[in-house]
């Protein structure tokens, strides 16, 4: 498959042209000579027609879809294509609701505030972890039949962090009976596309799905898609780079830019092969871990998510031992360790992994877990929390105050409470469980 950016990039750096332009840097010393501008010939990606499109037309013939660039991670997709259900209900004369899984990235939650779309929560009725939101389709259809009026979109984070995988099909045959759109945060999903048979959000009937090609692909960080199905309203592709445009940087980096052409390139070049080899690869040291005693959670191939606890340990812990042998994980908590492997790891490493699991020696389980709560009290909207004053507390002062910007860091970037919700008792035990020790809370003064 051809690579247009990567080969426009290339043959000028080759040139070394007086570079008159943008990046300062001028492509000398030890610097990256590939990190142009919009120089001619180099496309723009909000008015592409060159370069850039072509190479997004690539990724589009691989993933099945009209396919958009963005260089500012899923985050900016997610903004777009919240922005793009928020304004094809207007054009549906319709004022937009998105009923959303509660387990959504903290971009969600973000961009429904700025552009003031309300939202309704989808909840678990049990669930291992904050993380998670184990809903069937029925689950969807039960609250839809729930709210006053009919949801402009269902949003769904599937795989989620513990990499847990939803019923999309199921889900967005319910939608589509009902005219509701649904819309998937797949930002840990791009390679699902390519497994024998296919698990990606697009093939399983969603109208518009955000991939991280950086999270599971060999990407740069910043690198993602806006895929958005052929099956969608056309409004979608026509309005899809407007949307992006509308929230992302006037500079997008060309480095990201030539590695998503770069990854069209990969996937062409024998990547279902290398993927399908690998996940059964990944699926036997799955059953070695079992074997040794660890208990797994989710049922994304390529990631492996361990209960700490159920072997004796904290997930800190766990983390802990493995970075003393040398393996970085992705992510630990109280109750889990995230591994996140890719094909560009080698039997070496998985072998290195398996070592130092064995090397641990299995404990007596630890029964304590994480503190259960409900849907908290909302005092006011996300949009209105966001833009009163707010004040930083220690969690133990906050019972009875409302939250204002969400406190979460990255990974997981899950907030456990939403903007402008209420904070008890309740909630408190469960940031101090997951180490959070100070809350923004809006000022008394705006809440009295
Ligand atoms: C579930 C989920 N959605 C969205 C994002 C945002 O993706 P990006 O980092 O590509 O902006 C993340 C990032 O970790 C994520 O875990």
């Amino acid at each position: 498959m051809k690579t247009p950016i990567i080969d426009f990039i290339s043959e000028y750096a080759e040139k070394s042209c007086v570079r008159l332009h943008m990046p300062g840097h001028k492509g000398v010393g030890n610097i990256e000579k590939s990190d142009i501008t919009e120089i001619s010939g180099a496309d723009s990606l909000y008015e592409a027609d060159g370069i850039i499109k072509e190479s997004e037309a690539n990724a589009g013939t691989l993933f099945g879809a009209d396919t958009f660039y963005s260089a500012e991670g899923s985050s900016l997709s997610i903004r777009a294509m919240l922005y793009l259900a928020g304004k094809y209900a207007a054009e549906c004369h319709r004022t937009p609701l998105i009923l959303a899984g509660r387990n959504a990235h903290k971009t969600f939650v973000s961009a429904v505030s700025l552009i003031g779309i309300e939202t309704e929560w989808l909840t678990p009725k049990e669930n291992a972890s904050y993380l998670s939101c184990e809903i069937t389709a029925e689950d969807v259809l039960r609250k839809i039949e729930e709210l006053k009026r009919t949801p402009t979109a269902v949003y769904i984070t599937s795989p989620d962090y513990l990499g847990n995988t939803a019923d999309i099909e199921g889900i967005s045959r319910l939608c589509r009976e009902r005219g509701i759109l649904l819309l998937v945060d797949n930002a840990h999903g791009a390679y699902l596309k390519f497994l024998n048979k296919s698990r990606h959000p697009i093939d399983l009937g969603a109208d518009v799905c955000c991939d991280s090609a950086h999270k599971t692909l060999p990407a740069l960080t910043g690198a993602a898609y806006l895929h958005i199905s052929r099956s969608a309203p056309k409004f979608f592709k026509e309005n899809a780079r407007d949307a992006l445009a509308l929230f992302g940087s006037t500079s997008p980096s060309y480095l990201i830019l030539s590695s998503l052409d770069g990854v069209n390139g990969y996937i062409a070049d024998g990547y279902q092969e290398k993927l399908s080899a690998f996940a059964r690869r990944v699926e036997r040291l799955k059953e070695s871990l079992s074997d040794i005693g660890y208990t797994l959670y989710g049922s994304e191939p390529l990631k492996i998510t361990l209960s700490a606890k159920e072997y004796g340990y904290l997930g800190a812990e766990i983390a802990a031992i493995l970075e003393s042998g040398g393996i970085v994980p992705e992510f630990a908590d109280p109750d889990f360790v995230v591994l996140m492997l890719t094909p560009e790891n080698s039997e070496c490493d998985l072998e290195k992994l398996i070592s130092v699991m064995r090397s641990i020696p299995k404990r007596t389980p630890i029964t304590k877990k994480a503190p259960k709560f409900s849907l908290p009290k909302r005092v006011m909207t996300p949009r209105e929390a966001i833009l009163l004053s707010s004040e930083l507390l220690p969690v133990s002062e906050c019972v009875g105050r409302t939250l204002g910007a969400v406190t979460v860091g990255c990974p997981p970037a899950v907030p456990i409470l939403v903007s402008g919700e209420l904070i008890d008792e309740d909630t408190v035990r469960v940031f101090e469980y997951y180490g959070i020790q100070k809350l923004k809370v809006i000022k008394t003064e705006n809440t009295r």
